[in-house]
């Protein structure tokens, strides 16, 4: 291959140089822009926190928390509770599952800074290792767990489900809506169809909760 001159009179070799010197001494800021080189130079912003108290288990609870914090992680990570687990972390699984000012929701997809002043329940409020709740016991009794990760979001979901169906709130599986909804299986699995269990203890989970309605009827 020839040595040939540009047209700046430069040969190939020293072109190649030229540029081999370039890649050396150039500054980091020339070779990635301006603008990022001044992103990130951005002073990074302090974190955000606000003070929340709630009554969590019958209990006053204060905490000063980072505006994100997701209220399954403020039970788990500030208060030590870790019975409400950690499945999806995206709403889908369930597994986070506890009761806020009598309704059920999916606590990874909530702030807890959201909840001022709110009565939040978790598996620990519902009953003791010596005084099961009902809906604990008829899942010992039918064996409605195996690895068990999901169950304390599955009983929350149960308490709250027939707490559901005895004010008469309706779901797609009732059939009239201007009627009280019928305690039945169909109804059963339709509410509790957001509580994924992977070790497929529906059925059981089924008879458990029949066991306790069967008991307040
Ligand atoms: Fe909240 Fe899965 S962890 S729904
Ligand atoms: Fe294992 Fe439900 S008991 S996921």
């Amino acid at each position: 291959m020839s040595d040939s001159s540009d047209d700046h009179g430069l040969s190939r070799r020293e072109v190649l140089e030229l540029g081999r010197g370039l890649l050396v001494f150039t500054p980091v800021t020339a070779l990635i822009g301006p603008s990022r080189a001044a992103a990130d130079e951005t002073p990074i912003r302090r974190t955000e926190t606000s003070a929340v108290s709630f009554s969590v288990n019958g209990q006053p609870r204060e905490l000063e928390l980072d505006n994100r914090t997701s209220l399954l992680d403020a039970m788990r990570e500030h208060l030590h509770l870790t019975g409400s687990k950690k499945g999806c972390d995206h709403g889908q699984c369930g597994a986070c599952t506890m009761i806020v000012d009598g309704r059920r929701i999916n606590s990874c997809l909530t702030l807890a800074v959201m909840h001022q002043g709110s009565e939040i329940t978790t598996i620990e409020g519902l009953g003791t290792p010596q005084r099961l709740h009902p809906m604990q016991a008829a899942f010992v009794r039918h064996d409605g767990y195996q690895c068990g990760y999901c169950t304390p979001g599955q009983i929350c979901s149960a308490v709250a489900v027939l707490d559901e169906i005895e004010r008469g709130v309706p779901s797609h599986a009732s059939a009239d809506l201007t009627s009280a909804p019928e305690l039945n299986d169909a109804e059963l699995r339709e509410r509790m169809s957001g509580n994924i269990c992977r070790c497929g203890a529906y059925s059981n989970i089924i008879e458990a909760i029949n066991k306790v309605a069967g008991g307040r009827a």
